[in-house]
């Protein structure tokens, strides 16, 4: 798919068929997240991927947007290494990298699912702690967004965007 499709197509996916995902699907979407580029290359970012269909629904009743959680036949629970991202830059890297980091690698694993056929949708207002106990996160490591992952049952029609007028300045702003 060309990388334009991909961005225009991508959807958030909020329905999702019970189809469990192939294991290798899953391991490409995680391998695009590798590729993402990271703050000094440290490379924060590591993938919890969660079946169970127990963890999942308890992963929705402490999320406070993502009731999708439940149907999704997979989360894909992102979380940044705070030893590496520390590595580099100290609490820098920590409050301000880690998150870019984070989320440069979500979209491309966004974006690689959708070329697979695969829908997605982004949590991140979740109990940090509950998710931490649930799938046993060492203290180093900070769960940071769940995405759901699976086949879709919906097409969702493209939430609007500001024209490219509005938000694209030359030289200054407002030019
Ligand atoms: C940081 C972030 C957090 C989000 N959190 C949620 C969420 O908790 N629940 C949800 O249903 N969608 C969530 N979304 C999806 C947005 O609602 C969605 O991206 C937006 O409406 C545009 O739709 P599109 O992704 O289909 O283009 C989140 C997206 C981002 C980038």
């Amino acid at each position: 798919m060309d990388v334009f499709d991909a961005i225009k197509g991508r959807r958030s996916v909020r329905k999702y068929t019970s189809r469990p995902v192939e294991r290798e699907l899953i391991e490409k979407i995680v391998d695009a997240g590798r590729w993402a580029p990271s703050s000094g290359n440290t490379q924060p970012v590591e993938v919890v991927v969660v079946t169970d269909p127990e963890k999942r629904s308890i992963m929705a009743d402490v999320s406070g947007y993502a009731r999708y959680l439940k149907d999704a036949p997979v989360a894909l629970v992102v979380c940044v290494n705070l030893s590496r991202a520390r590595s580099r830059y100290g609490e820098l890297g920590v409050s301000y990298f880690a998150p870019l980091d984070a989320s440069v690698a979500i979209q491309n694993m966004m974006l690689a699912a959708h070329a697979l056929g695969l829908g997605t949708c982004w949590d991140s207002v979740f109990d940090k702690v509950k998710v931490r106990e649930l799938i046993c996160l060492p203290e180093h490591v900070e769960p940071f967004a769940i995405i759901a992952l699976g086949y879709p049952a919906e097409n969702p029609s493209p939430p609007s965007r500001r024209p490219l007028r509005e938000i694209l300045h030359w030289e200054k702003y407002g030019g």
